[in-house]
Formats: structure tokens, C-alpha cells, sequence
């Protein structure tokens, strides 16, 4: 269903298509660690332009490339000429010619369009300052694991600022099914336009996606508690101002006691601990936030198969 399509948005996917990445995603976990080799995109090659930093989503491509059979290419905005002010439209033209598949991590998610219009290749969105798609198919896969495959009726409370993870998760427990609720400060509200969409998503699987302002409410029976950064790659600036704006709404152990007893934290990394989340809570789910940041791999590996298979 996916192959020659680009993945820029959970929004832009069917039901159907997010559930065939999960469960390619969950066979490919289970063949990797069986040692079963599984070379779906042998001979291909993805090209992997970075121009924002990365710690998981670069290796995690990259060794998830070589894990297909593929191989990957790290092109740093440094290096390319788009950094010297090649249009996208033209790089998206020259790539297209010499690769397989382009995955993209870049601010103005206009870019990401931009590159996808023009492409011959599947594009693949790895963060924008609107979406983290990846990221999110990922924590539904990771969900599936701590909570069993069906997610619908899984109530997830975002305590927070209201970024691109919040937006893509709003889309994401949409097509789930999910309960999804997130406290945001009044104006750091998740994008307005993707909330009208996540909305109109969950219709058709029954979820629910509301905006509160406060972290008490929004927890309240929560069976996934998530968080993120109080600032975003491009906000550093911003970074003390945030931290005394966003101080009620860290995730600690008195906000989760409202917290279903076997709620799961999770948390995209990189964390800022005793910001938005505390020592002893990010090192009580650990594991979680580590399955989470493995399945970053499995979830990546099954999007380029399907895409650029
Ligand atoms: N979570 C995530 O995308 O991490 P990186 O910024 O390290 O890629
Ligand atoms: N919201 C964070 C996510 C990092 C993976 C950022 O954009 O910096």
C-alpha cells in the first residue's frame, strides 16, 4: 500500500497503513534478534540529509539501512550545496536521480513538501519543526509492547510544551484510537490546524484528542504519561524563559500518583532531567524510554521496506 509514497505526516496514512508499518516493524524486531536475515532493500541506497543534529534517528537510519541490505548516506546541510542555497526543488530533482529514498530532517516542514513534490523518490520526514512522525510510529509500537496491539480505548497524557512531537502524536493516537489529552501552557498550545485534523482523524476510530491546561487533569487515569523537551531544536534561545513558564508542568512523581497504577513513561530523548521530567522518574522507566529509543530501528526499517521497497 505504501510503496513509492512518501511518509511526511501519520495524517497523510490510513489505518490500514499505519497498522501494516507496526506489525512489519514488529516482524522485523523479532527476525533481527533471531538473526534471520531480512535484506528487503538490497542494493538500495537512502540518502539522509540532516539539517538539524541527531543522535538516534541518524544511526538508527543508518544501521537500519544496512540491516535491509541498502546502504545510507549522511549528507550534513554543511557539506551540501543546499546549505550554500541550492533550491530544495533542484536537490530534490539531482537526489532523485542517484537514490533510492531521501529521508529529511529539517525546521520549516514546507521543506519536507517541497522535497517530496519534487522527488521521483519516497520522501521521509524525520522531524520538522511541525511533525516527528517517526518518532510516533515508534511510541505506538513501543505502546503495542507494554499494553498489547490493540491500543483503542489507551488513554496518553502530554504534559508539556505543544511541539512537533505533540502534534504528530495527536495524529498518531488519532488513526490508534487512542484517548490522547495534553496540558499545555494557555500559549503553547500544540499547531491549531493539525489539532482540527487529529480530530477529525479520530472520528473514524472512535479516539479523542482534547487540549487542558492543566498536567493534574490531563494525567488523570492515564495509562501512558509522555513528555518531551521544554525547548525544541531552534528554540535555545528561548530555553530560560521556557523553563519558568513550563516549571508546573514537569512530569514527577506527585503529578503521576492520578496516574493509572501501571502507567508507562515515555520520553523521545533527548531528556533534560529536573526540567521536564525528574531523575527518579526518567530512571524508573528506563526501560520504556530505552525499548522506545530501540524501536526507533524496527519502526524506521519496516517505513523505508514498505516505502522504498
Ligand atoms: N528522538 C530523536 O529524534 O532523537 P535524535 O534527535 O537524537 O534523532
Ligand atoms: N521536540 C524536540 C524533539 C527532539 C527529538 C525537538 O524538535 O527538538
Amino acid at each position: 500500500m505504501l510503496k513509492g509514497k512518501d511518509m511526511l505526516s501519520i495524517h497523510d496514512l490510513s489505518v490500514d497503513e499505519v497498522n501494516e508499518i507496526l506489525a512489519l516493524a514488529k516482524e522485523l524486531k523479532a527476525k533481527q534478534k533471531a538473526g534471520i536475515e531480512h535484506h528487503l532493500l538490497k542494493g538500495k541506497t537512502l540518502g539522509m540529509i540532516f539539517e538539524k543534529s541527531s543522535t538516534r534517528t541518524r544511526v538508527s537510519f543508518e544501521t537500519g539501512m544496512y540491516q535491509l541490505g541498502g546502504q545510507a548516506l549522511f549528507l550534513s546541510n554543511r557539506d551540501l550545496q543546499l546549505g550554500r542555497g541550492e533550491p530544495i526543488k533542484d536537490t530534490a530533482r539531482v537526489l532523485s536521480r542517484y537514490l533510492d529514498g531521501i529521508m529529511i530532517r529539517t525546521f520549516g516542514h514546507d521543506r519536507v513538501i517541497e522535497m517530496a513534490k519534487y522527488a521521483d523518490v519516497p520522501v521521509i520526514n524525520a522531524l520538522t519543526d511541525l511533525l516527528h512522525p517517526c518518532q510516533v510510529l515508534t511510541d505506538l509500537l513501543t505502546i503495542q509492547e507494554y499494553k498489547g496491539k490493540d491500543l483503542k480505548g489507551l488513554k496518553m497524557a502530554y504534559v508539556g510544551d505543544g511541539n512537533n512531537m505533540t502534534n504528530s502524536f495527536m495524529y498518531g493516537c488519532a488513526k490508534a484510537g487512542m484517548t490522547f489529552v495534553a496540558a499545555t501552557p494557555e500559549n503553547y498550545k500544540p499547531d491549531p490546524v493539525v489539532t482540527k485534523q487529529a480530530q477529525e482523524d479520530a472520528k473514524e476510530t472512535g479516539a479523542s484528542v482534547t487540549l487542558v491546561t492543566d498536567p493534574y487533569e490531563a494525567v488523570k487515569d492515564a495509562d501512558i504519561v509522555v513528555t518531551d523537551t521544554w525547548a525544541s531544536m531552534g528554540q535555545e534561545a528561548e530555553h530560560d524563559e521556557r523553563k519558568k513558564i513550563f516549571k508546573p508542568y514537569q512530569v514527577n512523581a506527585d503529578l503521576l500518583k492520578g496516574a493509572d497504577k501501571r502507567v508507562i513513561v515515555m520520553h523521545c530523548l533527548p531528556a533534560y532531567r529536573g526540567e521536564e521530567i525528574t531523575e527518579d522518574v526518567f530512571e524508573h522507566y528506563a526501560p520504556v524510554i530505552f525499548d522506545e529509543a530501540e524501536n526507533r530501528l524496527h519502526t524506521q526499517k519496516a517505513i523505508m521496506a514498505l516505502t522504498m521497497g
